[in-house]
């Protein structure tokens, strides 16, 4: 008896998941293996990608694209969120997992899989989102982690597939792990593994260096509708060509690069290399169009929100009670977020340099310094005694 009889795979077309065929099979007893890439915007042709699981030995290999539940589903709530995970990661990587999650789960039920299996290792954040997801999503579903147990370096996981008839890399393997979807790349490893190591030219794919970019300004104004983003300079856009026009666009300009050393949830700092032009924009000019539409106490308040929220994805708590309970606080404060924010792209930086709002709660009559000015200034001498008053009291008490 091998630990089950049918499972569905996650698969990606390198070498460990190839290998997890195999594996499987052959060490585990595994009757019949069913491989699952997911279409996520990565950019890779997939086809090659589905005839590898088969010529690996899967039984079927199914290609899904879910790019549009992606954008919509996982990255558009981050948005709402400003997720960014110690202040600065959009966390690209970590919203694709409960997807895939589900995407596993949901063809465990179709094609009767009495497990579902995943090539991540022991020591990084991924095998968190998975097996937390998937228990989330049906805690009797088996997960099986082969290349968290099977031990072997990469030079015996190539040969192990060598022996099944898996190439080992054409071209001598990048040093890089990298991992890609449409809102962004996620770099590590190789020579980047000392944080000293400025990262060279080559890591990067979807910005171009500083000394590349045009030598002009560009302008982009972002739409937002209930904070979510609905068009570019003016053009309604569907969710998925609204985030890869504008990281075409961004990246054009040297922006979205981010350089971390992050704390992985394993307990181990990690040095990371993003590059996340769409979101970095979008998450920085959302942000900007609450400041115009959000009351204070709000704004305020949902910085705590937002600072939990994101740790949950990166932790891989997306399908949590908690994060379902933030997200119903979020939704609610997004109901005024809709307007146009105007961003200024030059040399590496983004700024925000416009925005506008028909439910903007900006008041020309009591911010301006001008003649039409409505601000009641002897209120602010009452106020400002009150307000000062138990620090008033509290000095004369130090000086009696
Ligand atoms: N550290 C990031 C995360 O945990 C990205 C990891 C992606 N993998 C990679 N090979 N760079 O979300």
């Amino acid at each position: 008896m091998g630990r089950a009889n049918k499972v569905v795979l996650a698969y990606s077309g390198g070498v460990d998941t190839s290998v997890c065929i195999p594996y499987l099979k052959h060490e585990w007893g595994v009757q019949e293996v069913i491989t699952l890439a997911a279409d996520l915007g990565q950019g890779d042709e997939l086809e090659p990608v589905r005839q590898k699981a088969l010529d690996s030995g899967a039984s079927q290999s199914l290609v899904i694209n879910a790019i549009e539940s992606f954008v919509k589903d996982y990255a558009f709530p981050a948005i709402q969120a400003n997720a960014l995970y110690e202040n600065r990661y959009p966390l690209s990587t970590a919203l694709a997992r409960p997807l895939i999650a589900k995407l596993l789960v949901d063809a465990a039920v179709e094609y009767g899989a009495d497990a579902v299996a995943h090539g991540c290792t022991g020591k990084g954040n991924d095998q968190v989102r998975f097996d937390v997801s998937i228990a989330a999503l049906d805690p009797n579903l088996k997960v099986l982690t082969p290349a968290r147990e099977w031990g072997m370096s990469r030079e015996e996981t190539i040969a192990y597939g060598e022996r099944f008839g898996i190439p080992a890399p054409v071209k001598k393997s990048s040093p890089y792990s990298i991992d890609s979807n449409l809102l962004g790349r996620a770099i590590e490893a190789g020579p980047l593994e000392d944080p000293w190591t400025e990262p060279p030219e080559e890591v990067f794919a979807m910005t171009k260096a500083i000394a590349e970019t045009p030598n002009e300004p560009e302008y982009v104004e972002i739409g937002f509708e209930r904070g979510v983003p609905v068009s570019l300079n003016g053009q309604a856009l569907d969710a998925v060509s609204l985030i890869g026009q504008l990281n075409t666009i961004v990246g054009n300009h040297a922006v979205g690069r981010i350089d971390m050393i992050e704390n992985r949830l394993v307990g181990i700092k990690s040095r990371e290399i993003y590059e996340t032009p769409a979101m970095t924009v979008l998450i920085d000019a959302h942000r900007d169009l609450e400041s115009l539409t959000l009351t204070a106490d709000v704004t305020q308040y949902k910085r705590g929100i937002e600072e939990t929220y994101s740790r949950m994805i990166y932790n891989g708590l997306w399908y949590s009670p908690l994060r379902e309970a933030l997200d119903g606080f979020v939704q609610k404060t997004q109901e005024r977020v809709t307007g146009t924010v105007r961003v200024k792209l030059f040399k590496g930086s983004a700024i925000v340099v416009g925005r506008k709002s028909t439910n903007s709660l900006y008041t020309e009559d009591l911010a301006t310094y001008g003649a039409a000015d409505q601000f009641d200034h002897k209120a602010a001498e009452g106020f400002v005694y009150v307000w000062g008053l138990p620090t008033r009291v509290w000095s004369e008490k130090l000086r009696q």
